[in-house]
């Protein structure tokens, strides 16, 4: 027998999350103060491209148990609530805005049943589960048991990494432990049949086990495009310096992808976040290193800024730049962030003619990036271009053949950004390839 469970603000986290749940038995409504975004997300059709999304809605309509609204009311009967609202960003500074989850939980309160567990699943600064579970109890004038369950899903790998997760993180308060971990049990007990291992810590612990993660995952990334700038200053190859070191078990292969760096809804407003937080706690100088994180990350943008201007002669005013992929990066049409997009905006500014091309985010780098030419094929996007910068590595970007683009470009000069492109076989077809942290011939 299945849990019933709301699941409050249907973003990436939320809307991957309510499907799965009613996939894995449960009865499921999905609440958003967005009322087109629920309407659609009812018809089974995610609001964003995130691959076999639409499919497990329409799978999980198709049990009737999932359901999706903006009338918060309907959370009424769950024993469970998730709380999946986004924490971005805050306009004047690096912290996180926790006013929308602080909104939804006051929202959500006066509905919440004296039996039931409210779960925090959304990113937060350290503290954040004891201010909901005040703000809740003081709403409802009576006490409401709050958990902390972070989420560690990867955009593109959403379903699996839901359903088949590395693990799961219970964050429980001591008053209630027992009782929260059994209903947690329940409601991942798929995912712990299938042998998935859980931890039991405390709700100040889960809350910074996600933000020390994508820390951990940042710093790997912006170690190795360090590692980029000294072997493009001593001229070494930083790709078969990431498989040799990689190869020691301790330090590992995966997120040692040199290139542009990261972007996208997590790492960047993750890290800055947990900055912020850390000066708060009085201990902002034990995660100083954060800020060179962030330095040599938003570095790799101007170095590629300053590559295609080099080769357009030293001015990119009338150059035409072709970019490939607007997207934080492939599988997904995320543009929060973007290394390509900002890239490809800067070069604009910059005086270039800025053509861009990407398999699922052209609709939503349009919204925010107007002054940009867009394309709906690479080729269309290389015609007459005098640099390509090949900066969202799509795999049909791997696929493409470079001697069909010779033909149309202006000059055979690629920009790989992302370090993934067969070198021989583009230079084997006439073009000078260039890339990040990697000698040029
Ligand atoms: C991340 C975490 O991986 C996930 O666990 C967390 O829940 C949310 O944040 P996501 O933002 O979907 O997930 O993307 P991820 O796959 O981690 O990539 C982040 C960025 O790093 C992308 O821009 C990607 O291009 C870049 N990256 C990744 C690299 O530049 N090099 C790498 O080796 C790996």
């Amino acid at each position: 027998m299945g849990l019933a469970m709301s699941v409050i603000g249907t973003g990436y986290l939320g809307a991957v999350h309510a499907a799965c749940m009613a996939l894995e038995g449960h009865d499921v409504v999905g609440v958003d103060t967005d009322e087109a975004r629920a309407v659609a997300l009812a018809r089974g059709e995610a609001p964003f491209y995130e691959p076999g999304l639409d499919e497990a809605l329409v799978a999980a309509r198709g049990t009737g148990r999932l359901r999706f609204t903006s009338d918060i009311r309907a959370a009424g009967d769950c024993t469970v609530h998730f709380l999946c609202v986004g924490t971005p960003q805050s306009r004047d500074g690096l912290a996180a805005d926790t006013t929308y989850l602080m909104a939804a939980a006051h929202a959500l309160a006066p509905h919440v049943r004296g039996d039931a567990l409210v779960v925090g699943k959304s990113t937060v600064p350290v503290g954040t589960s004891g201010a909901v579970e005040l703000a809740m109890s003081g709403e409802r004038g009576g006490g409401v048991r709050v958990a902390w369950n972070p989420e560690f899903l990867r955009e593109g790998f959403a379903i699996r990494d839901t359903l088949h997760p590395d693990r799961l993180v219970y964050g429980v308060d001591a008053a209630s432990a027992s009782a929260d971990v059994a209903v947690l049990d329940e409601v991942y007990a798929g995912q712990v049949g299938r042998g998935v291992q859980r931890l039991v810590v405390d709700r100040t612990t889960a809350e910074l086990v996600k933000v020390a993660a994508n820390s951990f995952l940042a710093t790997k990334i912006s170690f190795i495009n360090a590692m980029a700038q000294v072997c493009e200053a001593a001229g070494g190859d930083v790709v078969a310096l990431a498989d040799a070191i990689g190869m020691d078990p301790r330090i590992g292969r995966s997120f040692l992808n040199a290139g542009l760096g990261f972007g996208g809804g997590c790492l960047p407003k993750d890290i800055r976040a947990f900055l912020a937080r850390a000066e708060e706690l009085g201990v902002g100088e034990a995660l100083d290193f954060l800020r060179a994180v962030d330095r040599v990350n938003l570095g790799r943008r101007t170095r590629v800024v300053e590559l295609a201007t080099s080769v357009c002669g030293g001015s990119l005013e009338g150059a035409r730049v072709a970019v490939l992929g607007a997207a934080f990066k492939p599988d997904s049409d995320d543009i929060r962030d973007s290394p390509a997009l900002d890239v490809a905006q800067r070069l604009h500014r910059l005086g270039a003619s800025v053509t861009i091309h990407d398999p699922k985010a052209t609709h939503r780098a349009k919204a925010v990036a107007p002054e940009l030419n867009y394309s709906d094929s690479a080729l269309g996007a290389c015609t007459d271009a005098d640099v390509v910068l090949h900066l969202t590595e799509w795999p049909e970007y791997r696929a493409l053949d470079p001697a069909d683009l010779a033909r149309v470009v202006r000059a055979a000069v690629v920009v790989d950004g992302r370090n993934v492109l067969d070198a021989a076989r583009w230079r084997a077809a006439g073009w000078t390839c260039l890339s990040l942290g990697r000698p040029a011939a």
